[in-house]
This record gives C-alpha cells, structure tokens and sequence, in this order.
C-alpha cells in the first residue's frame, strides 16, 4: 500500500541531497511562525543553483536545514543518500564535515591565521584524513587564484580573495555539496564576479553541488537552475537562461504583433 510519502517516496539515493515535506514552525512568544510550509527538493550531483525569494521567504532557514545546522519540525532530509533527520549532535557533526561546505556573506575567517592556514586547518580536524593538509590548502587556494597570498591574513585581502579563501576552507575535505547564503551580499559588483566565476570553475571542475541563497539577480541569472520560495512555499523551480529566452521571445513577438518592430520575411504566415 502507498504510504504518507507515496508521491516523494524516494530514500535520498541517487541524489546529493533530497528534501521530503520539510516544515518548519518557530515559536516567537504567543505566535508561530511557518517559516517552511512544505517544500520538498531533489538535487543531484554537479547541479549549480541558487534560491531567491523576498525577504522572511525562508531561504536561511531552507538552507540551515540542507546543511545539518537545524532540524526540520517535520519531513526528512537526506544528504549524499543518508537519512540525516533523525541524527544526534556527534553524528550530524561528522556530515557537517564530511559532507558540506558554508560559506557565508562575512567569510567568517579567522583573523590571526593565514590564508593557507585558514584552509588547512580543517583538513588537520578531519576524522578520516585524506590530504596532506598544507599541500591540500596551497592546491585549493591556486585552483581559486589567490595562490600568490598564501601567507596574508584576512585583513590583509580584499572581499573578494577573503571570499575565495573561505570557498578553499569549504573544499578541504571535498564535500559534495556546498552551500552558499549571501556569498556575493558583502562585495561590489566586480568582486561579486570574480567569486560567481570561482564557483563556477568549482562546479565544474570538482562536480561539487554548488546551493546559494541570493538578492543579487546578477547571481541568479547565472545559475542552471532557480528556485523561489514564495512564504515557505516552494513557488518556482526553473533554468533562468530558458525563462529569460522565453520572456524575450514572448517580448519579440508581442512587438512585432503591433508593428513595434517589423516581421521578418517568413514570420507569420
Ligand atoms: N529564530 C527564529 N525565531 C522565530 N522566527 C524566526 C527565526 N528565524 C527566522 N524566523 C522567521 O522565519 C521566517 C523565515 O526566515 P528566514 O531567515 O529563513 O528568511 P529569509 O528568506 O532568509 O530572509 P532574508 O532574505 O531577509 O534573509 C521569517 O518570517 C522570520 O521572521
Ligand atoms: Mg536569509
């Protein structure tokens, strides 16, 4: 017989992460606050996309819950095809580490270590180490191109390298997914670029699963694949290069419709 899930009824394989009904009600004093309704999500591996919405849509909190740092009121989330739901600190902990990668709008990096050894630390708290954590971080850092700033601190870089330096200490311990909320939100448009390419190149090159929550329409023009969040509510789910080629055609033709601009020869017979 079907179950409650008969419509989601997948067990999170084959993707890097599957989002099942997740609701999320918070209590503020007398009243509670749906901040998540019933949004559910399939990501597979290598998919570069970003979620937007107006502000209190529930972009941060949809995004803590992907990334293990809160649990959901109802629903189940799997990352990389494990049940991460119903998992105690310790455990959660370790696919916080193993699994996902933050970045956030104020890097967040620490400001007596250096670049490099911002990136190798966590490489050296790794439970299972993979890498040689210097040769790791320095590989990371050139890849990202702030190679030639190994040994700044972060207040010795601009936004935009402090920005790649935090995108390096995400990856040290290759996580197939990263997550994303405001990357761009603090730098100016030429920084904001810089980074955008940075993902990209790591999106493309790594196959990591890049998740970003954005304002910046820059950003989300950019991305293969959008999602809105409308009041909790997952409103939209679509590649915004096929929306922008749609809205321009649908543009041309209502023009031509009224003689704006002229046919060409062979259109509308
Ligand atoms: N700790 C909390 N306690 C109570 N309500 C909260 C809490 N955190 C968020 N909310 C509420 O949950 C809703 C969703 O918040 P969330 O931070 O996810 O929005 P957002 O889409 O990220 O907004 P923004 O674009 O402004 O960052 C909002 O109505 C917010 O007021
Ligand atoms: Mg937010």
């Amino acid at each position: 017989m079907a179950n409650a899930y008969s419509n989601t009824n997948g067990n999170g394989r084959g993707y890097v992460l599957e989002a099942q009904e997740l609701r999320k009600d918070l209590q503020m004093g007398e009243v509670t606050v749906h901040a998540l309704r019933n949004v559910s999500l399939r990501v597979t591996q290598g998919e570069f996309m970003a979620i937007i919405g107006p502000s209190g849509s529930g972009k941060s909190t949809l995004l803590g819950l992907i990334g293990g740092l809160d649990t959901p009121t109802s629903g189940r989330i799997f990352i990389d095809g494990q049940d991460i739901t119903n998992l105690n600190e310790r455990d959660l902990t370790r696919v916080r580490n193993e699994k996902i990668g933050f970045v956030f709008q104020f890097f967040n990096l620490i400001p007596t270590l250096t670049a490099l050894e911002n990136v190798a630390l966590p490489i050296q708290f790794a439970a299972k180490r993979k890498y040689s954590p210097n040769k790791r971080a320095k590989e990371l850092l050139e890849m990202l191109g702030v190679g030639d700033r190994l040994h700044h601190r972060p207040s010795q870089l601009s936004g935009g390298q402090q920005q790649r330096v935090a995108i390096a200490r995400a990856l040290a311990n290759n996580p197939p997914l990263l997550l994303g909320d405001e990357p761009t939100g603090s730098l100016d448009s030429g920084s904001s670029e810089v980074v955008m390419k940075a993902l990209r190149d790591v999106q493309r090159h790594m196959n990591t699963t890049v998740i970003l929550v954005t304002h910046n329409m820059e950003v989300a023009s950019q991305v293969d694949r959008l999602v809105t969040l409308v009041d909790g509510h997952l409103a939209e789910d679509t590649d915004p290069r096929t929306t922008a080629q749609i809205a321009a055609a649908r543009m041309l033709r209502e023009k031509r419709a009224t003689g704006e601009i002229p046919m060409l020869p062979l259109e509308g017979r």
